[in-house]
Order: structure tokens, then sequence, then C-alpha cells
């Protein structure tokens, strides 16, 4: 049993937590909206690639990255988590947080986004705040489309940008592979090039329903603007096709890619990148992933 003292004392210790990346089990692009983003719908899951965070009080703030090339300053999610609960709060005790990065970059897995949830969770926790979930799931809509999706147990029906969520059940355990090239994209650049009178009218609520019962079939509509940004990524899942897997799946806009059907079949790289065996990832309600 945890008593309010040792609580205490694992706090002035900080916490560690995982922040997970996510895959999108299918998105759907219904339309541009007037400010600019795309209304969309989505069956959003955690999996477990993780980057790690550790939070602790500190005497000055201290913000450092595993990878030196990951700024740490205002432009990086997680300053701007820790800006918006300081700003929300007006707890502003100095802080030292630590981001060990495993998920890549612009790969369309949400590791910003998944930093910036976890730093929200955490700073809720470590300062006592008592905010309440659902305002920390508003808040997390002001840092990004995809912020909210890692407030959930894991696996959401996201709407609106993406900030809007509806908690699922559970989906039946999965093993496949992440593959991510070295080269990354661009998420505005492949929301630039998409061709929305080319979409396949599919309704968002019917896929929902087929992946409930256990015959969900994945998609992506932001694939096709993602080839024509680059033809290489096009020719990686061509040759990962090739090897046998049943589905190749752009995740999110890219670059990388979910390769189904061969848990068992280890995919060779057609070019240099990295390869991740993964999982889905559920949490509790009263605990974090
Ligand atoms: O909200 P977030 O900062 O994650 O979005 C990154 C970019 O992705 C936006 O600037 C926009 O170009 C594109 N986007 C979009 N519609 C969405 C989500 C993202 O056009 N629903």
């Amino acid at each position: 049993m945890t008593t309010l003292k040792d609580s205490s004392i694992e706090k002035a210790q900080g916490i560690s937590l995982r922040s997970p990346a996510k895959i999108n089990l299918f998105l759907r692009i219904l339309g541009k909206r007037p400010d600019g983003y795309h209304e969309l719908a989505s069956l959003m899951q955690a999996i477990d690639l993780c980057d790690t965070i550790h939070f602790s009080l500190s005497t000055t703030d201290q913000f450092s990255c595993s990878e030196a090339s990951l700024p740490m300053d205002a432009s990086n999610l997680v300053c701007k988590a820790v800006a918006l609960f300081r700003q929300k709060t007006a707890l502003t005790h100095p802080l030292q947080i630590h981001l060990h990065k495993k998920i890549p970059r612009e790969a369309g897995l949400g590791g910003g986004s998944s930093n910036a949830a976890t730093t929200l969770y955490a700073l809720n926790q470590l300062l006592n705040a008592s905010v309440s979930h659902e305002e920390l799931i508003k808040w997390a809509g002001e840092l990004g489309s995809d912020v909210a999706f890692f407030l959930s147990h894991g696996t959401a029906y996201c709407t609106g940008r993406g900030e809007c969520i509806r908690p699922i059940a559970p989906l039946p355990a999965q093993s496949f592979w992440i593959v991510k090239p070295t080269f990354g994209l661009s998420t505005p650049a492949v929301y630039r090039a998409l061709l929305l009178d080319s979409l396949e009218q599919r309704q968002p609520l019917y896929a929902l329903d087929a992946f409930m019962k256990g015959e969900g079939v994945p998609f992506n509509d932001l694939e096709e603007a993602a080839w024509y940004c680059s033809p290489q990524l096009l020719r990686w899942r061509e040759l990962l096709l090739l090897q046998g897997f049943k589905r190749v799946l752009l995740c999110g806009s890219g670059s990388s890619l979910a390769c189904f059907g061969s848990p068992r079949k280890v995919p060779k790289l057609p070019e240099p990148g990295e390869l991740f065996p993964v999982r889905f990832l559920q949490r509790h309600a009263y605990s974090w992933f």
C-alpha cells in the first residue's frame, strides 16, 4: 500500500512515464475546414513503441533530451505542454525533465503529441494539481490535433481535427512491424498534396463498426498524397508487399509504414531505416501506459 508519506517521497524523486506511439487503423479525411485544418475520422490505437520521460521537481528548469538534434526549446511539444500547464494552473515550480527518445520523428507515429500528453498527465500528478481528466483533454486539443488521443486508454475514435475522442473498447491483441525509412515526411506537405475529390467515399462509422466486430480492414486517405510527396516511399511499400505482408499501411502522414500479416517474418528493409516489432498497447483507467 502506498501511504501519503511514501507517495511524497516518490514524487520528490520524480516520476518516469512511458510515452507511446500510435497508429491510425483507419484515417478518413472528410473535407477542408474554414480554419485550414481537415475534418477527419480516425480509429487510433496506441502501440508499445515508447519514449520515456522523467519528471522531477528542481530548483531551476532543466529540460534535456537523449537526441542532441531535438531542441528542448519553446518549439518542443514537451516545453509547450509545460508552458500551457503553468499558464492554466499558475503552478510554476521549476522542473527537471529528461526525454529519452525512441519513437522516430516525421514518422506519422504521433511521438511529439504523445510527449505533450504525457507531460500534461505527469505535471498534474507531480504538482498535485487535481485537474480533471476532461479538462486535461481540452488543454491537449490546444497543443495539437493528436494530443488528446494519448489521454485515452489506448483505443479511440477521433473526429474533428482529431481532438474529439470517443473511447473504444480494447481491440484483440495484434503483433506487427513498423518500418521507418531514414527520410521523413512533413505533415503539412502531405495534407497540401491531398486531392479531396479523388478519395473513396467510405463511411467511417461503418469502418469503426467493422473493427469493433474484428473484421476491420485498415486504410489511410493520406496514402496517395504521401506517395506523391515521396515516390521512394511507394517503392518501399511495393517491396514490402512483395515479401508477403498482407497489408502495408502508411502510418498517419508518414513516413513510417505498418506491415501486417506475417508477424514471424522479419521485414527486409529496401534501404537504410529502422525496424520495430510492435503490439497494441492499453492502459488501465487509474494508471498510465
Ligand atoms: O495539429 P497539428 O499541429 O498536429 O497539425 C499539424 C499539421 O497537420 C497542421 O498544420 C495541418 O497542416 C495538418 N493537419 C490538418 N488537419 C488535421 C490535422 C493536421 O490539415 N485535422
